[in-house]
């Protein structure tokens, strides 16, 4: 396949073959890392890293990707101190930083913001998350972390569970799973479903969905636990309420599959306790440490890199 993308801004764009190699270059990319085999593909490649909303693993893990292929970063991770408090557009951030950099990846609270960043600049943009609407970069690290135990995602029962109404990296997650064969079971209070668009769309592309409030993990292979969006919640009361609405913790897992794995894009708070940490179940850990070879891969695919 040849690699055509410039942008990437959802996992919509996205067809199963062009995910497939992003998940097979991400391995050779991985196999690379383990040997000290990365350190010229980037030289000299600036990656500006654009953050209007707090993160830990996509901003620190882009940048230790352009790191580990011998380029380097610049940005902002509090766009308090940037000159969007004075009133500049984010569309005006970009056209500036595209004369400072090669590439962007960016995280902005208004969906949409990344696919009209994009759409101003020539250099290659990556969507870091928008609001509640897409993160694709971490549903091709979901799906690499998947891979990598089951080799094949067809035939797999997979849960998601908890804000299934706000949270971007499972709308992104179940966008790309139309895409196989798979039974999914979203898990979540009634106030916090899967928009109906989604779910349709699931349905619409032949995927058997079952809608539930009760945690009931006994079929799944693959359990991917997410964190209720509290700044995503108009009432804080709201959130209040169901907030708790499902721990994962040793009571609450047994009876699970000998080989299901625990997933969670992390951060957590209380959704997942600590005690599943040191379990054979957890993989969240690892699943955030899978984020720097596909990034890699990404990086280097979006600018015409070739590694393999
Ligand atoms: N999973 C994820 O997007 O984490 P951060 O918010 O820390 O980037």
């Amino acid at each position: 396949m040849k690699w055509t993308k410039k942008h990437i801004i959802s996992i919509k764009d996205f067809s199963r073959e062009e995910i497939d190699f992003v998940l097979e270059k991400s391995r050779i990319m991985e196999k690379r890392l383990n040997s000290n085999k990365t350190g010229s593909l980037m030289k000299d490649k600036i990656l500006a890293t654009l953050f209007f909303e707090p993160s830990t693993r996509t901003r620190m893990s882009f940048e230790a990707a352009i790191k580990r292929l011998g380029g380097s970063s610049i940005g902002f991770n509090l766009s308090e101190i940037t000159s969007e408090v004075k009133g500049e557009t984010v569309i005006d951030t970009v056209r500036i930083v595209e004369g400072y950099a090669d590439m962007i990846v960016i995280r902005h609270p208004a969906e949409g913001s990344s696919r009209l960043a994009s759409e101003y600049v020539e250099i290659p943009v990556m969507n870091g998350g928008d609001g509640s609407n897409q993160h694709p970069t971490q549903t091709l690290l979901d799906l690499y972390t998947i891979k990598k135990e089951f080799e094949d995602i067809d035939g797999l029962d997979i849960s998601i569970v908890g804000d299934l109404k706000y949270g971007r990296t499972v709308h992104s997650l179940t966008n790309a799973l139309e895409n196989y064969d798979v039974n999914l079971k979203l898990i979540s209070p009634d106030e916090l479903k899967m928009p109906k668009n989604l779910v349709k769309e699931l349905k619409d592309n032949g995927i058997e969905v079952k809608e539930t409030n009760r945690l009931d993990l006994a079929e799944c292979d693959v359990i991917y636990a997410t964190r209720i969006q509290k700044e995503r919640f108009p009432d804080l009361q709201e959130y209040e309420r169901v907030k708790d609405a499902y721990v994962l913790n040793l009571a609450t897992i047994q009876g699970i599959k000998d080989n299901a794995i625990i997933m969670h894009p992390l951060p957590r708070v209380t959704e997942i306790s600590a005690e599943i940490d040191k379990t054979k179940y957890a993989r969240y850990f690892q699943q955030a440490r899978n984020g720097l070879p596909v990034r890699m891969a990404l990086l280097c695919l979006v600018s015409g890199v070739r590694f393999w």
